[in-house]
């Protein structure tokens, strides 16, 4: 986890079926979409817009992210540079390879975001101080 950048971090392209009949469109994540495998999805709802989400870095998992309805802002540090993305696209999923810090803000009236993780709920995979993660990247 000390190499990765926040260069690594990438948006990735959901294929999206358009409808012919206008009946709304369908996005489908199969496993070719990910360089991972899906072992856990949660999603997060009803943030308020004063409120963070994450503030943290994984050891090891990686993440796609994506806002599902409305939309949300990602900060990513890797110790060196800070970017901040919006999602607001549900054909559009941002990932978020190990070793990177990210806090989630500015949530829209509605937003959810969806979390597609490459592992299981592990709490020692987690990194929440950030000085701590600073060290882990020297
Ligand atoms: P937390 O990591 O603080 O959420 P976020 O990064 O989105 O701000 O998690 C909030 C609580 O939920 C914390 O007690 C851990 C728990 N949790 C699980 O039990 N399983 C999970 O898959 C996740 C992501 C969190």
């Amino acid at each position: 986890m000390k190499k990765t950048t926040i260069q690594n971090v990438r948006i990735i392209d959901i294929p999206k079926i358009i409808d012919q009949q206008r009946r709304g469109n369908l996005c489908v994540i199969e496993n070719n979409v990910l360089p991972y495998s899906v072992e856990r999805v949660y999603y997060l709802f009803d943030v308020p817009s004063d409120a963070s989400r994450g503030g943290h870095a994984h050891i090891a998992c990686h993440e796609l992210l994506v806002a599902l309805s409305g939309s949300f802002d990602v900060v990513i540090k890797d110790g060196v540079n800070t970017k901040t993305i919006s999602l607001n696209k549900p054909n559009k999923g941002l990932l978020i390879v190990e070793g990177i810090w990210r806090e989630l803000e500015n949530f829209s009236s509605g937003a959810v975001c969806l979390v597609l993780a490459s592992d299981i709920y592990e709490e020692t995979d987690y990194i929440r101080e950030f000085p701590k993660f600073l060290k882990s990247k020297t």
